[in-house]
This record gives C-alpha cells, structure tokens and sequence, in this order.
C-alpha cells in the first residue's frame, strides 16, 4: 500500500462514520487553493496488544519514523507523532490512554475490548470491533471521556487537519474560526478558539466533533465522534518550519470530543 492509499483508506473511514461534515467543511476551504493534510490524529489504549507501536506499525512500513514524545498528565494519555522523509505526506499524532490510572471497572472493560479484539486482521481501521454495551460507555465516559470515545468507535482518524500556511486569503487561524462560524459550524472554545501563538510556533482550532449515531450491543445511541482540525505553524528556533505538536494545545483539542460540547 501506498502512503495515499492508506490516507485515502482513513478519510473515507473518518468521513463515512465518523465526521460526515468533513466534506461540507472541505469545501468552505476548496477556494483557498491546494488543501494540504497537515496531520490525522489516532487514539488507543495502552495495552501491549493495541499500544502506539501496533497501532503505527502500517505507517512504519511505508517509511514513517517516530519524532516527538508528549505526555497529557490530567487526561493520562502519553503521544508520540511521526513524520514520512516526504514532507508532503500528513504527519501522524497517536495517543494512548494509561490504563492503570483508572478505576478497576473502567480498566475491566477496556481490557475485555481489547481481549475480543483480533489483532491478526490486516486493517484495523473501522468500526469498534469487540462488545460493548451503552451502559460499560457511560461507566467510562464518566472517567474519561477518552476511553469511552476509543471503546465506542474502534480506530480511526479522530481527526484531518488543514494546513492553513497554504490558504491563499484566510491565512490565519482567527479568519478560518469565523468562516466555520458564519457557515453554521461550531469552533471548539475550550482554552480559547485559537490554540497557542507565534511564540510556540504552531496555532491550531477545531470544529466541534459531529454528534453520530453508534451501535451498542444493547442500544442505539448518539455520542461525539471525529472533528475537523486547522493548524498554522511558524519557523521554529532552528530556522525550519516547526513541525511537532504542543501539549497545552492539543490537551483542549481532546475536548473536541467531549459531551458536554
Ligand atoms: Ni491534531
């Protein structure tokens, strides 16, 4: 496979369930000239048979190399992102939830997903593919709102982000917030709309994430799903453009993905 056709592979999956919008959102942007993919962002557990290393292994193979480390103490999530020697392709942000640090019902189940799960499939992209009742979602959603979205969607994009350097008229992150909102979409506030500033090299907003209906084992039910993503970078100390991720940052991006949104 090709680094395209995995992306292709992953947008058609974000935008068939797991941000519809997207396509609308696509196309607010489509008269800012070439739309470039800046990075996707994908969620796990940290559990030895679905941990950042497995979940990276098909991007690995196409050349991928792993670049920065990030730790997100309130949310327990470690990260790492990885960068392709074609600075064209999309970076990749993975994030993995510390399991440890949660209660004992929460980690239960979370370990029984992963237990069902079967890591020989070739693509793990999709809908979740383990049991998983409403009631186990609300258990976890009450703990972390993380862990019930990765239980409750599998694996997938969470996330596209355009890269605004490249827009020809809305080059920055403030005038792509009110394009969203003056065509209906809301602009994550967590934190502020614009997340971090020059000085830190990387500016970054999001849509709030789409609100879909899922299948539980028992019920059908309508929880936060994937979102849109906007990032603006600087040159960094070194003179090259900067091209890793800010934790103060994405910690108020993950709220994208909250309930109460
Ligand atoms: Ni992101």
């Amino acid at each position: 496979m090709s680094v395209s056709a995995l992306f292709e592979l992953l947008w058609k999956d974000y935008t068939a369930r797991l941000c519809p919008s997207a396509h609308k959102i696509r196309a607010l942007f489509e008269s800012q000239g070439k739309l470039v993919n800046d990075h996707i962002a994908l969620r796990t557990f940290d559990l030895p048979k679905v941990n950042i290393d497995k979940l990276v292994a098909p991007f690995l193979a196409l050349g991928y190399q792993p670049k920065g480390h990030y730790r997100f103490e309130d949310k327990k999530l470690i990260a790492q992102h990885f960068e392709h020697p074609n600075p064209l392709a999309p970076k990749v942000f993975i994030s993995a939830l510390e399991l440890r640090s949660f209660s004992a019902p929460v980690q239960q189940i979370i370990t029984e997903c992963v237990e069902a799960f079967d890591a020989q499939q070739s693509n793990w992209f999709g809908p979740k593919k383990w049991p998983l009742s409403y009631e186990q979602y609300k258990i976890l959603q009450a703990e972390t709102e993380y862990g019930a979205w990765v239980a409750a969607h599998g694996f997938g994009a969470n996330h596209f982000t355009l890269y605004v350097n490249e827009f020809s008229q809305l080059t920055e992150i403030a005038l792509v917030n009110e394009h969203l909102k003056a065509n209906g979409f809301t602009v994550n506030a967590s934190g502020g709309e614009i997340k971090g500033t020059p000085e830190i090299f990387l500016e970054q907003s999001s849509t709030m994430a789409d609100k879909l209906t899922v299948d539980f084992d028992d019920v059908q039910a309508v929880i936060p799903a994937g979102f849109y993503e906007f990032a603006k970078r600087y040159l960094g100390p070194n003179g090259a453009m900067f091209s890793g991720f800010v934790v103060e940052s994405a910690d108020k991006i993950f709220e994208s993905t909250s309930q109460s949104g």
